[in-house]
C-alpha cells in the first residue's frame, strides 16, 4: 500500500467539524440514539488526539447547536452529561499534551454544573500553547452575528464606534472568539452536505468536506484522508489560477 503523506509545509492551521451522524449509527445497530452519542466520544477523543499529533493549529467541534435545544429533553440532557463526562475524563490528558480549552456559543443556557466544569477547564488551561480545542456548544452562527451586532451597536450608541468607519474587521472582532482564524478546512460527517448554522462568517473561504462516515465511525485515518483532499485544492479567494501559483505538488511530506 503507497504510505499516505501530509505535506507538512500545508497543514491546516484551523479545522472545524460537524460531528454528525450518531443518531443514525444508533439506528441502524438497533440502539438508542444516546448511545450513539457516548459512541461519537471515542471520535471525539481519537480526532483530538491525532489533531494534536498532526500539528493542526486550532480544533473546533460542533458539539451542540442551538437548534439542538428543541430535541426531546432525554437526549439534550444525555448531551449535557456527555460533555460534562468529557471534561471529566479527558481534562489530564488534555493538559499533558499543552492543549488550551475554549468554546463558542450562548453557554449561559448549559445547565450550571456542566458549565462551571467547562468554564474550569477553559481557566486552567489559558496557558497551554500546543493547540487550541474549541468547542462550539449551544452555538448558532446566526445568534453570534445579531449578538456581535447588538454589542457593535451599544458602542456605536455609547459613540466609541463611528459607524462610518465599520468594515470587516472590525465587524470581525465583536464574534465570539475573534482571536482565532478563520477555518481553512471544514468537514461535516454524517451524509449530509449543509452548514447548519454553523460559523457563517468565518467560512467564507473555507475548504468543505464531506463525507458519508457516521461520526462514531470517524477516526485518524479519516481525517487524514480530509487534509489530504484539502492539500490537493487550489485554494484561490476569488483570484485566477495564475495569480496564486500552483501550491500544489512538492512540499515537505510527513508519514502518517
Ligand atoms: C450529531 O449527531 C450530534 C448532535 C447533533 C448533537 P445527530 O444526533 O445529529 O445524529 P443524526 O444526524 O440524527 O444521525
Ligand atoms: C449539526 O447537526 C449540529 C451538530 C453536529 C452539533 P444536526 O444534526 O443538528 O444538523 P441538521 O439538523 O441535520 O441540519
Ligand atoms: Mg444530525
Amino acid at each position: 500500500m503507497q504510505e499516505r503523506r501530509i505535506r507538512t509545509d500545508r497543514v491546516p492551521r484551523h479545522v472545524a467539524i460537524i460531528m454528525d451522524g450518531n443518531g443514525r449509527w444508533a439506528e441502524a445497530r438497533g440502539l438508542e440514539r444516546n448511545e450513539g452519542h457516548w459512541a461519537g466520544l471515542e471520535s471525539v477523543r481519537a480526532v483530538v488526539r491525532a489533531a494534536h499529533e498532526i500539528g493542526i493549529g486550532v480544533l473546533t467541534l460542533f458539539a451542540f447547536s442551538s437548534e439542538n435545544w428543541s430535541r426531546p429533553k432525554g437526549e439534550v440532557q444525555e448531551l449535557m452529561r456527555l460533555l460534562d463526562h468529557y471534561i471529566e475524563e479527558e481534562l489530564d490528558e488534555v493538559m499533558r499534551n499543552g492543549i488550551r480549552v475554549l468554546t463558542l456559543g450562548r453557554l449561559d443556557r448549559i445547565p450550571p454544573n456542566t458549565r462551571k466544569k467547562v468554564e474550569d477547564a477553559v481557566a486552567r488551561s489559558a496557558e497551554n500553547r500546543e493547540m487550541i480545542l474549541v468547542f462550539a456548544v449551544s452555538y448558532g452562527g446566526r445568534s453570534e452575528i445579531v449578538d456581535a451586532a447588538r454589542k457593535l451597536m451599544r458602542d456605536a450608541e455609547a459613540g466609541k464606534l463611528d459607524p462610518e468607519r465599520l468594515d470587516e474587521k472590525t465587524f470581525a472582532a465583536y464574534l465570539y472568539q475573534p482571536e482565532l482564524p478563520d477555518p481553512d478546512l471544514l468537514i461535516r460527517t454524517g451524509d449530509e452536505s449543509r452548514v447548519s448554522n454553523f460559523l457563517l462568517w468565518q467560512i467564507a473561504y473555507t475548504e468543505i468536506y464531506t463525507t458519508d462516515l457516521m461520526w462514531p465511525d470517524f477516526r485518524k485515518g479519516h481525517l487524514v484522508d480530509a487534509i489530504l483532499d484539502y492539500q490537493s485544492r487550489e485554494r484561490r479567494f476569488g483570484l485566477t489560477s495564475a495569480q496564486v501559483g500552483s501550491g500544489r505538488g512538492g512540499g515537505r511530506t510527513e508519514p502518517v
